[in-house]
């Protein structure tokens, strides 16, 4: 297992010293391929922005609650990233790069069509042209919502992901899905487009809150839970190292999870197959999303509720052992994750709900079951009479 290389070359106990110089993987997709940072202080190299940034014109997008930690970094680093990226062109005076800021308000519920047209508007306003760079500094919400903007931005822009949620690290930065909401279905607007970086500053987590924390760490058990058991077990013999965040575990954990990611998006960028896997617990988890007005539950614990609810579902159809169940939800609650389906959603709007979701085909439930621990499956038409038993259970 890849997390055992890394704890390997970190300290004998696996998890105590921190690597110095940041972990450097890739997307690769033949031109379109891209780099993936993971390390502490990122957010200076400019070097790296350098490299990673197009054209004249840079808009920043973030919202209320990252902006006040992170954006006077970000600027000052892109104005030198600008500067040397500029020389490199040969495009004029060093000083010519045009940084400019749109910070939206904070939260799921803002992951909208009226938030992307803000960023179309600040784009126009700065004279951004097609070789202009969005740069998406927050969570998942502001990365999504950036990544739509630029693939839709005189058909398609470059943008880089500045992650700073643990959510966003280890998922949504890497792989090219974005997406604004609506209120019948979640992500059900978007594009595959792809970012030219992803820059994972690790300092950025000492300030998420505790319960961002635990959000982001039901993406990671479900890289454990789809495909990787020596990865499920790992995450339980470190869960204490990872809640109390702790540098190097953190770090190995990130990279591992982007490592697997990144595998599964070189083979299947636009979710043919394999990419699919990926949504382990997301149907169920969206329509709670959905179904919630995108206020109840964060999107990392509706995802823990719905895998609980896929791994339950696969073991009342005969496809998995009720054990494994066990043990997902012993480690969800470990983390501090939600495992049941909160009071009062009504299980067949749950159902119309998950009729809307992506992997469907030709009208019939599609749904990511499992075979227990790291062995998940695509099943199509699966029967609603099971889905509503777990629901209203
Ligand atoms: P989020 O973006 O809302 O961030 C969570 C909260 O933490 C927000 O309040 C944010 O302002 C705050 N925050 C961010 N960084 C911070 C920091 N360093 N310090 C303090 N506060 C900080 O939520 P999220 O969990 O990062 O992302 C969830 C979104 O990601 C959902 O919309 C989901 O659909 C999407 N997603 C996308 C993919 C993909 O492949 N594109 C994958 C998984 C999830
Ligand atoms: N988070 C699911 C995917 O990127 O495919």
């Amino acid at each position: 297992m890849a997390a055992q290389r890394d704890a390997g070359r970190a300290g004998a106990d696996g998890v105590t010293a921190a690597p110095a110089p940041p972990t450097e993987l890739g997307v690769a997709l033949g031109a379109r391929s891209y780099p993936i940072a993971i390390g502490s202080g990122l957010l200076d190299d400019a070097t790296r922005f350098a490299a990673a940034i197009r054209g004249r014109h840079a808009l920043i997008v973030s919202n209320e609650v990252v902006a006040p930690l992170y954006l006077a970094r970000l600027e000052a680093t892109l104005r030198s990233a600008g500067d040397a990226a500029l020389q490199g062109q040969k495009r004029g005076s060093p000083a010519g790069m045009k940084i400019d800021t749109l910070l939206l308000p904070d939260g799921e519920a803002h992951k909208t069509l009226a938030s992307a047209a803000r960023v179309f508007d600040a784009l126009a306003a700065m004279k951004a042209n097609r070789d202009a760079t969005i740069v998406a500094l927050g969570g998942g919400v502001i990365g999504d919502l950036a990544g739509f903007a630029a693939a839709c931005w005189m058909r398609g822009i470059a943008f880089v992901q500045v992650p700073t949620t643990l959510l966003a690290m280890v998922d949504s930065s890497v792989g090219g899905k974005t997406a604004v909401d609506l209120p019948q279905g979640k992500n059900l607007v978007g594009a595959f487009h792809q970012p030219r970086a992803v820059i994972a500053d690790t300092d950025t987590l000492a300030t998420l809150p505790p319960r961002e924390l635990r959000a982001g760490f039901a993406e990671v058990i479900k890289y454990g839970a789809l495909g990787d058991a020596d990865f499920f077990a790992w995450l339980e013999r470190h869960a204490d190292a990872l809640l109390a965040r702790e540098t190097a575990a953190l770090t190995m954990m990130i990279a591992h999870c982007c490592r697997q990611k990144a595998g599964i998006v070189a083979r299947d960028e636009t979710e043919q197959g394999e990419r699919a896997l990926l949504n382990l617990g997301h149907t169920f988890g969206h329509a709670i999303e959905t179904a919630m007005g995108y206020g109840g539950l964060l999107h990392g614990e509706a995802v823990a509720v719905g895998m609980v609810l896929a791994a339950t579902l696969s073991a009342n159809l005969g496809r998995a052992p009720h054990a494994d169940t066990q043990r997902l939800v012993g480690l969800l609650d470990r983390f501090g994750l939600p495992t049941t389906v909160p009071a009062g959603l009504d299980p067949d709007r749950l159902i119309g709900l998950m009729q809307l979701d992506k992997k469907n085909l030709s009208g019939s439930l599609r749904l990511i079951l499992w075979r227990g621990i790291g062995k998940a499956d695509i099943v199509p038409d699966v029967d609603l009479a099971a889905i509503r038993a777990v629901l209203a259970y």
